[in-house]
């Protein structure tokens, strides 16, 4: 039997989306990504934060999917390296960067779940990066990550969905890693980082939960 159509009322993409919009709409509005990336110091430290989160999850998706051909493409950890450097970071600070600490995924679908957060925000992250280039000029150099896939976005998403349909009688694993990559990016990117002080947003306590049940320490 062929998988679900992605984009059909049944799938488990729109499963996904449904159970995930709230949580995007969350993260865009605590993001505040126009203020974050107006000076070049502020979108370093959001390119920084976002090398610890990939730094902590693209190597548990790995030990998880356990199929680099298709996940070696979607990797993004060498590209905000390659920005930070760009951006004047040595490879000793880019190695010293925070990080939320080791993430263990438990199994294929949460990993999937997961790379849905990833991979999707690759489609935001046009929109993103086009911002970046008209504010400080980046076209290539210093915009690998949000740059991506570029002209092949539309095409890496399309074989993404298909790979994803495959998972549909694993639903719950997938949507509970869905739901918790974005609870913990959230936290990541949104709140104090290690030796910063308290404050800043408020997780309701469900995600922060889901979030805790995944991000264990090894
Ligand atoms: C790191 C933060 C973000 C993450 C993790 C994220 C994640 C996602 C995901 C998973 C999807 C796929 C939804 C689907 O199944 O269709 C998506 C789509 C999208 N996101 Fe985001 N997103 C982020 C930030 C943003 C921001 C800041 C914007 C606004 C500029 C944005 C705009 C969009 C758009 C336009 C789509 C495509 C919707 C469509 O074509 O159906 N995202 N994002």
């Amino acid at each position: 039997m062929s998988p679900p159509d992605p984009n059909g009322r049944d799938s488990l993409r729109a499963r996904l989306r449904a159970a995930t919009g709230p949580a995007h709409r969350a993260l865009e509005d605590s993001l505040d990504w126009r203020a974050r990336v107006a000076t070049l110091a502020g979108y370093r430290d959001l390119l920084a934060r976002l090398h610890g989160f990939h730094a902590a999850w693209e190597p548990a998706i790995g030990m998880e999917l356990a199929d680099e051909p298709f996940l070696g493409p979607r990797r993004r950890l060498a590209l905000l390296a390659a920005d930070l450097g760009h951006l004047g970071l040595s490879p000793t600070g880019i190695g010293a960067l925070p990080g939320p600490g080791p993430v263990r995924l438990p199994g294929a679908g949460a990993a999937m779940g997961a790379l849905y957060v990833l991979e999707g925000s690759t489609l935001g992250g046009q929109v993103i990066g086009r911002h970046i280039t008209s504010l400080h000029g980046f076209s290539g150099d210093g915009l690998g990550y949000y740059r991506a896939h570029g002209p092949r976005t539309g095409a890496m998403w399309s074989i993404f969905l298909e790979r994803l349909e495959r998972f549909s009688d694993d639903h719950t694993a997938v949507t509970a890693g869905a739901v918790a990559t974005f609870a913990a990016l959230r936290v990541w990117l949104c709140g104090p980082q290690p030796g910063e002080a308290a404050g800043s947003i408020t997780m309701p306590e469900r995600e922060t939960r889901l979030s805790e049940t995944i991000m264990r320490k090894q």
